[in-house]
């Protein structure tokens, strides 16, 4: 099936309190990994990059290697701007076929960042892909974009009722205590402040930073509209241990389409138990 959007997906598992797995796409080996832990489970996936992986990837490959993975999946695959920072890389995204887009504006003083997403939503919407739009900051580090924790600051239901609705957003991602990259302590999930997130809004919601949140809080969270869960970290350390397991078990080996075959192994696995963990 051609690649779909994530308007469909996310409005069946927001209404149904289970969430799509979206997870950092960063080669041609994860992308099959991804696709191949979302079959096992039957479940509609979104593959997400950030702008510099498809400055790494390079666009043409970037856009022939999601469609392709979508035409032979037996499940919907979405392709997703992750973290888009400007109006101009969501155009790039939306020109060269991507199905859904987010557009982060929340380093900016809120009325600007209303402005620069609106303008977003209205492009996009002319082409029928969805829009995702953050308010408040999410602390960590994601690519080149890095928030410390001092200056976390979480989600105002009040501002995210009108967030969302003078935007037009088709999901809307708030800050309420997870974080990108590694936790050095368990995260403390703000849940009551997710609750009226949820009741103050009527999109589906996006959990970022997923990896290394407990199992317990993520199922939670489902209960109070997260319909979008996304994980990167975790991918990426499994795909970098298995290598250099492999390496440290074969020094002399030299042919790419052995060493990365443990790593692959591993990661159909991990997003298999992820995509599981979001399921009703
Ligand atoms: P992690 O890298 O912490 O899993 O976060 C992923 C993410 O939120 C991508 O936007
Ligand atoms: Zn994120």
């Amino acid at each position: 099936m051609p690649l779909v959007t994530t308007k469909e997906m996310l409005e069946d598992a927001y209404k149904n309190n289970y969430a799509i797995g979206a997870f950092g796409a960063h080669n041609l080996e994860i992308i099959k990994a991804v696709i191949a832990g979302a079959e096992k489970v039957g479940a509609p996936v979104i593959l997400q990059t950030t702008s510099s992986t498809y400055k790494y990837v390079e666009m043409p490959y970037m856009i022939a290697l999601a469609k392709t993975a979508a035409e032979q999946a037996k499940v919907p695959v979405a392709l997703h701007l992750d973290h888009g920072e400007s109006y101009k890389v969501v155009m790039e995204c939306l020109r060269a076929g991507y199905t859904s887009v987010m557009i982060d504006g929340s380093s900016l003083p809120y009325e600007e960042n209303i402005i620069l997403v609106k303008k977003i939503v209205e492009a996009a919407s002319a082409l029928n892909v969805p829009v995702e739009a953050e308010l408040g900051t999410i602390s960590g580090v994601e690519d080149s974009l890095s928030v410390n924790e001092g200056t976390t600051f979480f989600t105002d239901p009040k501002e995210a009722e009108h967030f969302v609705k003078v935007t037009g957003i088709q999901s809307f991602a708030p800050a309420f205590g997870t974080a990108h990259g590694k936790y050095k302590q368990k995260p403390k999930l703000q849940f009551d402040l997710l609750q009226k997130i949820y009741r103050s809004t009527n999109v589906p919601l996006v959990m970022h930073g997923a990896s290394g949140v407990p199992e317990e809080d993520v199922r939670k969270s489902l209960n109070y509209g997260i319909a979008k869960v996304n994980f990167s970290t975790e991918l990426k350390d499994l795909f970098a241990e298995q290598l250099r397991a492999f390496f440290n078990d074969n020094p002399t080996e030299n042919d790419p389409r052995k060493y990365f075959l443990p790593a692959r192994e591993s990661l159909i696995e991990l997003v298999e138990q992820k995509v599981v963990m979001l399921q009703k």
